[in-house]
């Protein structure tokens, strides 16, 4: 009998210790990110990875060509001119870039760096879903459906970014001087498609 007492109490007193234990836990609220902030982190991020090397043009410096900050992000230039190519370059084995690294002659034809300035011609009417799906998925405007980006466009580098990085590069590109710039549109290669880059070697 006074076994079942002292195993009843001690059965109690550990119902009791665990249910301390089990308060719900209070719900933290995660303190709101500021618009700021997110431009600072988006200006990190943008600058860091390199995005100024193909959507900067360049205007020659004492070193070579280094990016031109007053049309920042805005693209190939409308209007302005390739230098002249062989023909069939690009598909003998060799990519060309342009000085401004801006436009790219290779098997895919020719490609153009985007304007990802704020202005209606560059992601000014964009939704973050648009930019998110372009970044991490390579699809053209960011709608599915459409055709896939080209190279040199590094989209798979930036598929694993996570949703807080996206968001940060998209407000901070939003926040962009506009700069009015319509690119040209990609240039598929002539003829057959070309062999796959490895038989192409
Ligand atoms: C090595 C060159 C290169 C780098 C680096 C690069 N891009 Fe691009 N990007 C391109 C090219 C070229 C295109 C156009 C591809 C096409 O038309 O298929 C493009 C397309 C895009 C598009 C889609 C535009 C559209 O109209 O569909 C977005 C958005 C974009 N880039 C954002 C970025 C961001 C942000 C970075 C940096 C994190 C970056 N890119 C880095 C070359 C580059």
């Amino acid at each position: 009998m006074k076994k079942i007492i002292v195993l009843g109490s001690f059965m109690s007193l550990t119902v009791w210790i665990l249910s301390c234990n089990q308060e719900p836990a209070k719900e933290v609220a995660a303190a709101p990110v500021s618009q700021d902030s997110l431009i600072r982190r988006g200006d990190y991020l943008v600058s860091t990875m390199g995005c100024d090397d193909c959507h900067t043009p360049k205007k020659m410096g004492a070193a070579g060509p280094e990016p031109d900050m007053a049309a920042r992000f805005s693209g190939h230039q409308a209007g302005s001119q390739l230098p002249p190519r062989k023909a069939g370059a690009g598909l003998d084995g060799w990519v060309l870039f342009n000085m401004s690294q801006t436009a790219t002659v290779g098997p895919w034809g020719v490609s153009y760096s985007a304007n990802i300035t704020s202005d209606s011609t560059g992601i000014g009417s964009w939704t973050e879903q648009q930019f998110s799906n372009a970044l991490r998925k390579g699809f053209w405007k960011g709608l599915e459906g459409t055709r896939g980006l080209m190279p040199p466009m590094p989209w798979p580098n930036y598929a694993k970014l996570t949703d807080d990085d996206v968001k940060a590069m998209y407000t901070y590109l939003k926040s962009t001087k506009p700069v009015k710039n319509v690119v040209p549109a990609w240039e598929p290669p002539a003829g057959p498609p070309p062999p796959p880059p490895a038989a192409a070697q």
